[in-house]
């Protein structure tokens, strides 16, 4: 049987979708206040009918920061998928991030020793991958160090990586996956699906930061392909193609058929931006829209080789044009 953490997300939904089509039964855990409604969006972008899929899920209650809740769904389980974690570049989330993203890792990572689980596939992400030497595309031995990479995030899911590392150390089998921003559909109100959204409304401003992009199918794919795999303990880049914020956003606008952004953001309109939201944050206590980090990140040049995966297992990512033409047919269905 197998286990996935995170069902109730972009990466975790999409996955339910693939293993209900080649598995008769899957476990998720859903925590009490989950929207299992959007998973169905989700499985309704594949099927017609999602009765006979979405009904293979068994669907259990656990925190993955809860370790007796997790003792039920582990019973009987062969294959874990760990997608859970929160992804927050808000400084106030750091401590939440630490417990979830490395503690919840940690719990899951003990009890699939304990359970003798065969294999652990593991959602990490590029921010766990260190900085470029020289000018090099980054690859999986760039190694993360804290003093390239310390907003809270990346310390967060660098310590997810350890604890998986840690056990390998113990017997366990393990893939981690290295994705780059991801795009699919159904989660448009957070994360990457916001972007959507945003353009959408008419949004007049672009940096030329780079950074890696990855559909979530290809995700889902690669995931599926690397655990029936006999590969272990390695750790791999999802990548599709390195482009910049203009040219992603300009696929987004012409995707929905809205005018492409014209105001290019400089460094120091960003640095005045994120000063700025902070002080909006501190007295109406809404999300800010920019955080220091946020403000920092969108004008790297982040370029991210994606060699291992296609010659580990053959592997041919989809198009990004193709990937943000489809998500944004499926935004307006
Ligand atoms: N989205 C991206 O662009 C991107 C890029 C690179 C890597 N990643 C990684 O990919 C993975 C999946 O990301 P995503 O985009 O699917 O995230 P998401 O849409 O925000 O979903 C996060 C999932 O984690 C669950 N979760 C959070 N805290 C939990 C807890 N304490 N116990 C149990 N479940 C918990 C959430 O459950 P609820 O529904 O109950 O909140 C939700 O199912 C993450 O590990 C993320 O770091 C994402």
């Amino acid at each position: 049987m197998i286990l996935v953490t995170g069902g109730t997300g972009l990466v975790g939904a999409h996955l339910l979708v693939a293993l209900t089509k080649s598995n008769d039964k899957v476990r998720a855990i859903h925590r009490k206040n989950s929207n299992i409604d959007d998973v169905k969006r989700v499985f309704s972008y594949y099927f017609n009918d999602i009765n006979p899929y979405f009904s293979k899920i068994e669907w259990v209650e656990a925190d993955i920061t809860d370790i007796p809740s997790l003792e039920k769904p582990f019973q009987g389980i062969s294959y874990v998928y760990h997608c859970a974690a929160i992804i927050s570049f808000h400084p106030k989330a750091y401590y939440k991030m630490r417990k979830v993203n490395i503690e919840g890792t940690a719990n899951i990572v003990n009890l699939s020793i304990v359970q003798k689980v065969k294999k652990l596939c593991f959602v990490s992400s590029v921010a766990a991958v260190g900085k470029a030497i020289k000018n090099n595309l980054i690859d999986e031995n760039c190694e993360w160090t804290v003093e390239n990479s310390n907003y809270g995030y990346a310390i967060t899911k660098h310590g997810a990586e350890m604890e998986v590392w840690r056990g390998t150390q113990e017997g366990l089998d393990a893939v981690i996956v290295n994705p780059g921003i991801i795009f699919g559909a159904g989660f448009f109100d957070s994360g990457s699906g916001s972007l959507f959204k945003t353009v959408n409304k008419g949004l007049k401003f672009y940096t030329e930061g780079v950074t890696g992009y990855v559909d979530v199918k290809d995700v889902v794919k690669a995931m599926q392909q690397l655990m029936d795999s006999n590969i272990k303990n390695e750790r791999f880049l999802l990548v599709s193609q390195n482009l910049s914020f203009k040219e992603v956003f300009n696929l987004i606008a012409k995707g929905f058929d809205k005018k492409e952004p014209t105001v290019k953001v400089s460094k120091l309109m960003s640095e005045i931006l994120w000063r700025f939201s902070s002080v909006i944050t501190a007295i109406t206590g809404k999300k800010p829209m920019l955080t220091k980090h946020s403000a920092q990140s969108i004008h790297k040049n982040n370029q991210f080789s994606n060699d291992k995966i296609k010659e580990a297992i053959g592997f041919d990512f989809i198009p990004v044009n193709e990937t943000i033409k489809r998500v944004c047919k499926e935004f307006d269905s």
